[in-house]
């Protein structure tokens, strides 16, 4: 799936500035970024329930640009799973064929293996509104599974789930996606459901795409503030004299240091002063916040070192980013 030059306005705004992507087949792709960045927007454009007002939507070597959404070769799960109160799992899934015209014999073999592919053949005849959070989650991808489409959108699909199902019905879904060698299209604002789920991510703001890369590699080499600080979240070094004491870099116009917190050595000899602002006991971990000079810097440290109200701090690895905050 492929995604040249696509933008779309919304009066004076542009919700999706100028995008590019490649999505190589059978590959997780996640689309993350804040609220209102224009994820959705991009995912309803390939999907093609909203148009471009310019730029060319590819699937496969196919020009779909123009294409009705409901003639694409792509599927839809959603926040909400979208799902028919009134039908029961099995009437759910059949539903996307049966507009299709799939006769009844082929309909029922499909959404027999539809539902057994998420393990749920056991719910068929079920009214779908008893399921749980999670069932319903496999319902909807089931349904959407069950056209094979060859592109699978997720618009932030976990997010009804409370957390620990969340983290199990991700794991599934990863299992799933690569089992079935599924080219996905994922849409999340939180960075550690796209870390854990994606091949690749691609970072977006304000209708833009800001870096696109493995999660590693975002991880290690963000190229903005923004980045480092939205994926991982990092402390960001402006004052070029904190910036020269803890590091000895001079910062040059425009450049900023990302400094990850669990590169922030507390207590060090020779370090730099510091005061204790905060501090977050975390279990396995805690979050302390510290001062240096009129700079806040937070620090991971293990969750039973001892501190005192004034420590030092030393500074093992950061990276010089540009400033666009
Ligand atoms: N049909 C529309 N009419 C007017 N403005 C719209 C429309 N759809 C989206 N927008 C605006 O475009 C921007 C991007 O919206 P979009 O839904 O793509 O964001 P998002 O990244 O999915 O956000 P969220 O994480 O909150 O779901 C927002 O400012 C939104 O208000
Ligand atoms: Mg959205």
């Amino acid at each position: 799936m492929r995604l040249e030059g696509v933008s779309r306005s919304f009066g004076s705004l542009k919700a999706v500035d100028a995008i590019d992507l490649d999505v190589p087949a059978g590959s997780f792709f996640s689309l993350l970024g804040p609220s209102g960045c224009g994820k959705s927007t991009t995912l309803r454009i390939i999907s093609g329930f909203e148009t471009p007002d310019t730029g060319r939507v590819i699937i496969g070597e196919e020009d779909v640009t123009g294409m009705q959404a409901r003639r694409r070769p792509t599927a839809m799960v959603f926040q909400n799973y979208a799902l028919f109160p009134h039908m029961t799992v099995g009437e759910n899934v059949a539903y996307g064929l049966k507009v299709r015209k799939w006769s009844s014999a082929a309909v029922r073999e499909r959404v027999a293996d539809a539902l057994r592919r998420v393990d749920l053949s056991e719910f068929t005849d079920t009214p779908v509104t008893s399921l749980s959070g999670g069932q319903q989650q496999r319902t909807a991808l089931a349904r959407a599974v069950a056209i094979e489409p060859s592109v699978i959108l997720f618009d932030e699909p976990l997010s009804n789930l409370d957390v620990a199902l969340r983290h199990q019905t991700r794991a599934e879904l990863k299992a799933l996606q690569h089992r079935l060698g599924l080219t996905s299209v994922y849409v999340t604002h939180d960075q550690e459901e796209a870390m854990a789920l994606s091949d690749r991510i691609a970072v977006m703001r304000f209708g833009r795409i800001i870096q696109v890369g493995t999660p590693r590699r975002l991880y290690q080499e963000p190229e903005t503030a923004f980045v480092a600080s939205f994926l991982g979240g990092s402390n960001i070094v402006d004052e070029p004299s904190v910036a020269h004491r803890l590091t000895g870099q001079t910062l040059s116009q425009g450049r900023v240091l990302a400094v990850r917190p669990e590169h922030v050595r507390v207590g060090v000899a020779g370090g730099e002063p510091a005061a204790v602002l905060s501090r977050q006991y975390l279990g396995s971990h805690a979050m302390v916040a510290m001062e240096v000079k009129g700079q806040i810097l937070q620090a991971r440290i293990p969750g039973d070192q001892e501190l005192s109200e004034r420590t030092t701090l030393g500074v093992d690895a950061f990276r010089s980013v540009s400033d666009d905050r």
